[in-house]
């Protein structure tokens, strides 16, 4: 019997928090699985419905899904007929919805299970992607648990997408797809002669589709198709299709159909026997079916798949347990040790995209925060990612808003802080890693030129310093992180005061590598500026209880008492204190104003009171329903920054607040809560929400690393500084004692944390002045005591 760790009516972890089991396909939401190579990535939701792609989730996605979290009937299906009862069901759940008389997804770290019986026949469908090709396998085992006979077919159903079809224009986008059947090799294959990527010439509209995708089973297929119309029958539906009810398909391909692909496979079992079928799909480059054998041949028997399926898991466990901690809440351990990460990497990073969002696209400020995960693990990868994103800056330091891959059409922007995340970043890893070589590396402009990491960071800085006000204040221009407020300075004249406290701490920790580099003039003109603004927001910027959060083209501020609605906003306040930015009489009054207005039951608002109508001198934030995401929600991302706030000011409430959005605390009420419990959402509903305490937009958020950061160098407070890693602990009273493993500049610390009462630090045996561990020695790992 596996354990089961916070077990819910509709799920628990188990394998000490490495595999979540659903129970049910009937979750108050999707549940899904995130999985990706870094390259093809399959979303999968309980139901077995969702969809796949490669390298862009929304420009290349292989099969169609419709967005709609209430249904969830889009996806890739198997029907199972039997053939002498004439009757039929799917595996998983959708689209037929039988009854069955056992349910469970498995979902773990590349890879999601569908465990189902129905008419004494056993299904274990195994998902996954392998680590380095273009494709997904589904294993499937069948085990026929009756003493009968059983006479199946088994039908797969998907349809196909090729590149990028908005279901608004599939008439058109269905005139461009050919579709064949090798039915000698068991493969469907299929083409688009059209992309919506712009060709060499940059003329749209004329351009194939560069890949060839295929649908494979390892068995000898009885019967195929490629239409629609012919699988579902005119006006009948995914329930109950005109196949499965005459238990025929009917060899239609070609370049006229609505299309779709489906294999079918007869299958007699013995009572007890066991089958095991493999069906693949995936997308190759270019319109070669030798690419599709090539790759057919590497992953066409058991063995093959079930070790590239082992290779999988192995990647993520040696990658996930780069950094590891133990504690009295198991809770906090299975989402800083695995789920948080998996979160991060496979969802954000690599497929970058989920349900309540279908991606694609890099953000400049977002995937740069998020590669902070990999300062934990393999901190090359957070260099990468600061490299690919300082190839989109432009020589005048301006930075793409977003920017596609494949298509490389990117956004640039009046948004003020997307620039400043990449010295935000380099600073991160200088202070992680202390390798300043990196500052020396030449990385060319989107537009002409080349510079060091170094320039594009200054350049980024320079520009910010340019972009001020009369009086002293950072312009908000179309907005800063908070992307609804995009109409607070669109005539150029708005402020913003978060962008000061966000602009400050880079500024201080800039001068510190200028110093460094030698650049001493630049050093102290940042040194300079900082302290200039330090006043002006100071001086303009409070608002008597707290920090206003911006001031609009007329003046007029938002975040004040004067307001009628959004009189006091989460970020202005938080970062004044993560960055000192506030004076210090003024840093205990905004603290006590945030834990009065803003912490809630369900975590930090965003904002408080929410917006009931709309301001257009605001933006769209105030057009969310009162809140909701933006508009007065916890928006998960900010809450993680509160919690730091909580940490920094050392309030005794830290691990309250920290716990009050904890997926799998806020889980053990599931039907409140409704997302996944074992990763975060996007935004939880404010008080101003019918629903307060609703979760949404799980998966896809910037608050997966930040809430790792947040207790980890929040709540375990083992924070890396200039000076080395910084140890002031914020763990709850309970805990007396903490186990840590962490990687910081090359070498393995583990730390042990232990309530005694004194605060003192033994590094390598040895006691220590102050709080802060720089080892120099030869050891590696390196031991450290920490007694508090
Ligand atoms: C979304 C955006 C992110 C932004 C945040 C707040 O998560 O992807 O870039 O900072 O919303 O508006």
């Amino acid at each position: 019997m596996k354990e089961k760790l916070f077990e819910n009516k509709y799920g628990y972890f188990t394998e000490n928090g490495k595999e979540y089991v659903i129970k049910t396909p009937q979750t108050p939401k999707p549940w899904i699985n995130v999985i990706s190579n870094g390259d093809y990535g399959i979303v999968i939701s309980n139901t077995g419905s969702g969809y796949s792609f490669r390298t862009h989730a929304s420009l290349n996605r292989i099969t169609r899904w419709n967005q709609d979290l209430i249904k969830d009937d889009f996806g890739k299906y198997i029907y199972v007929r039997d053939n002498k009862k004439k009757i039929f069901w799917s595996i998983p759940w959708k689209p037929v919805c039988s009854d069955y008389e056992n349910f469970e997804a498995i979902y773990g770290f590349g890879y999601s299970i569908f465990k189902t019986k129905y008419y004494n026949i056993t299904f274990e469908l195994t998902l996954f992607v392998p680590l380095k090709d273009p494709l997904e396998i589904w294993i499937l085992k069948i085990i026929n648990e009756d003493k009968k006979k059983k006479d199946l077919s088994l039908f797969t159903y998907l349809e196909w997408n090729l590149g990028s079809a908005p279901d608004w224009h599939r008439e058109f986008h269905r005139t461009f797809i050919e579709t064949y059947f090798n039915k000698e090799k068991n493969y469907i294959y299929s083409r688009k002669r059209l992309w919506e990527i712009p060709n060499e010439k940059g003329e749209h509209w004329n351009k194939d589709w560069d890949y060839t995708a295929f649908h494979w089973v390892n068995y000898p297929v009885s019967e195929a198709e490629g239409s629609k119309e012919e699988f579902i029958g005119m006006y009948r539906d995914l329930v109950s299709p005109k196949a499965l009810i005459e238990g025929r398909l009917t060899n239609t391909f070609g370049k006229w159909e609505d299309d779709i692909a489906s294999l079918k496979i007869d299958i007699k079992l013995d009572p007890c026997e066991e089958k095991i079928l493999i069906f693949s799909l995936g997308a190759v480059k270019n319109n070669s079916e030798e690419n599709i054998e090539k790759i057919l041949e590497k992953y066409n028997t058991k063995e093959k798949v079930e070790k590239a399926l082992g290779d999988v898991k192995k990647m993520w466990e040696d990658l996930l347990s780069g950094f590891y901690v133990e504690t009295k809440d198991p809770a906090f351990d299975i989402m800083n040790n695995y789920w948080l990460k998996y979160q991060a990497i496979s969802g954000r990073l690599w497929a970058r995209t989920a349900y309540y969002q279908l991606g694609g696209a890099y953000g400049f400020r977002d995937q740069l925060q998020d590669s902070q995960i990999f300062l934990y693990l393999d901190p090359k990868k957070t260099f990468d990612q600061i490299k690919l994103h300082a190839k989109h800056q432009f020589s005048d330091g301006y930075v793409y808003h977003w920017w596609h891959p494949i298509s490389k059409i990117g956004h640039r922007n009046e948004i003020s802080d997307n620039r400043l995340w990449l010295p935000f970043l380099v600073i991160r890893y200088l202070k992680n890693t202390d390798d300043w070589s990196i500052l020396k590396e030449i990385i060319p402009y989107i537009d002409s030129g080349e510079g060091t990491i170094y320039e594009h960071c200054y350049k980024a800085i320079d520009l910010s310093l340019k972009k001020f006000s009369p009086r002293g204040l950072p312009l908000i221009g179309n907005g800063d992180w908070n992307d609804g407020m995009n109409a607070v300075g669109t005539e150029g004249k708005g402020e913003s005061i978060w962008l000061g406290h966000f602009l400050y701490g880079i500024l201080l920790d800039f001068s510190y590598v200028a110093e460094k580099e030698k650049d001493f003039d630049r050093a102290e003109y940042y040194r300079e500026r900082a302290k200039e603004l330090k006043e002006a927001i100071n001086k303009y910027g409070w608002d008597g209880e707290w920090y206003i959060r911006a001031f609009k083209d007329n003046g007029e501020p938002i975040g004040s008492k004067s307001c009628e609605e959004g009189k006091i906003f989460l970020n202005a306040q938080s970062w004044a204190i993560l960055n000192d930015s506030a004076e210090e009489n003024k840093k205990e009054k905004a603290y006590e104003s945030m834990k009065k207005y803003l912490f809630r039951e369900y975590g930090p608002l965003l904002l408080y009171p929410a917006y009931t109508k709309p301001n257009p001198q605001i933006g769209y934030l105030t057009r969310y329903a009162p809140g909701v995401r933006e508009n007065g929600g916890l928006y998960t991302h900010a809450g993680c920054w509160a919690v730091l706030a909580v940490c920094k000011v050392k309030d005794k409430i830290a691990y309250e607040i920290y716990k009050s959005f904890m997926p799998i605390y806020r889980g053990m009420n599931p039907d409140l809560y409704q997302v996944e419990p074992y990763v975060t959402c996007g935004n939880v509903d404010g008080p101003d929400s019918k629903y307060f305490g609703r979760g949404g937009w799980s998966w896809y958020t910037g608050s997966a690393t930040w809430y790792f950061i947040a207790g980890i160098e929040g709540i375990l407070g083992i924070i890396p500084t200039w000076e080395g890693l910084k140890i002031s602990p914020n763990i709850p009273e309970n805990w007396d004692e903490v186990k840590v493993k962490r990687l910081f500049r090359g070498k393995i610390y583990e730390i042990y944390i232990r309530r005694k009462g004194k605060f003192e630090i033994f590094l390598d045996g040895k006691k220590i002045n102050g709080d802060t561990i720089n080892y120099q020695g030869p050891k590696n790992p390196v031991f450290v005591e920490v007694n508090i």
